[in-house]
This record gives structure tokens, sequence and C-alpha cells, in this order.
């Protein structure tokens, strides 16, 4: 049976960058000081993180179903908001807004915003320009993004709130 094309899917773009940011959490998370399991772990998310676009109609719902579908696949008599984990929530919510900030939700988003979207390592103004570029300066997903950046750390200032 075919996969029904109403679905974005997983371009091979995204296969890089998904790849990308699996490799960038890793390292990411053993430059924290982070041990050798829980930088696997983080590749695992990254590797995981933009699956659900496979089965997605907007950009906006990825993060819920990359999320169902792995918690669907490795959580077992459960779904989400039964039960979780700290690594689907920092995959459910990366790109979104948290009350509370986890390492796996900071580490997913910096090296997410680290890794363009054909999976080539870039700099953080590089990436939102490219997110820039994609969604329009005005965009939910490029305003979020720049937010989230500067919570992260990875810029000095918050390019969202410089806008006029
Ligand atoms: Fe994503």
């Amino acid at each position: 049976m075919e996969i029904n094309n109403e679905f974005i899917g997983i371009s091979e773009n995204r296969l890089h960058h998904m790849y990308g940011v699996a490799k960038k959490a890793y390292s990411v998370s053993k430059e924290m000081g982070y041990n050798e399991d829980f930088a696997r772990k983080m590749f695992v998310l990254g590797w995981n993180h933009d699956i659900g676009y496979e089965f997605s109609k907007t950009q906006e719902e990825h993060p819920d179903v990359s999320s169902n579908m792995i918690a669907s696949a490795f959580l077992e008599d459960t779904f989400w908001g039964e039960k979780t984990t700290l690594s689907m929530g920092a995959i459910r919510k990366h790109g979104r807004y948290v009350e509370k900030e986890t390492p796996e939700w900071i580490i997913l988003n910096i090296a997410d915003m680290l890794i363009d979207s054909g999976g080539r390592e870039v700099s953080v103004s590089e990436r939102l320009n490219g997110i820039m570029e994609r969604y329009g300066e005005h965009s939910d997903q490029y305003l979020t993004a720049c937010d989230i950046c500067y919570r992260i750390g990875l810029t000095a200032v918050n390019f969202a709130a410089l806008e006029t």
C-alpha cells in the first residue's frame, strides 16, 4: 500500500537533517559533560525528533505526531497523556515553549538549531535565516525559533524581540 501523499513526508533533505541533529545532540551532550548513555539517548532523540512528518499534514502538528508514534512503538498499554518520559517530552516540545526546561529539551533544540534543513552543520544565524526564508519573518515558526535560541543560550539577543 502506498503511503498517503496528503502527508508532508520525510524528504531526503529532512532525513539528512534528522541524522545531523542526532550526531549534534550526541556531541553537544558530551561537551556538556553528560555520560555516554545520556549522549546516546540524545542521539536517539535527534534521530527521531522529526519522524512524525511522515504522517503529518501540517508543520505545526509534527512534534505531536512524532512523540505519539514513539510512545505507541515503545510504551505498551499506554498513550500520551497517561504516561510519558522526559525524552518523549523533549520531542513533543522541540521548537515549542516549555514551562520547565529539561536537559533533553535544551540539547535537542541546540542540535536542531545548529543543523540546517538539509543536514549541514551551520551557525545559529544561518539556521534562523533559513527558517525565516522558509516560513516568513513574522511567522510563528521563525519567532518561536528566535525565542528558543535565546532561551537556550545560542544567541545573545532575542531576534524576535528586535522586530518592529
Ligand atoms: Fe521538528
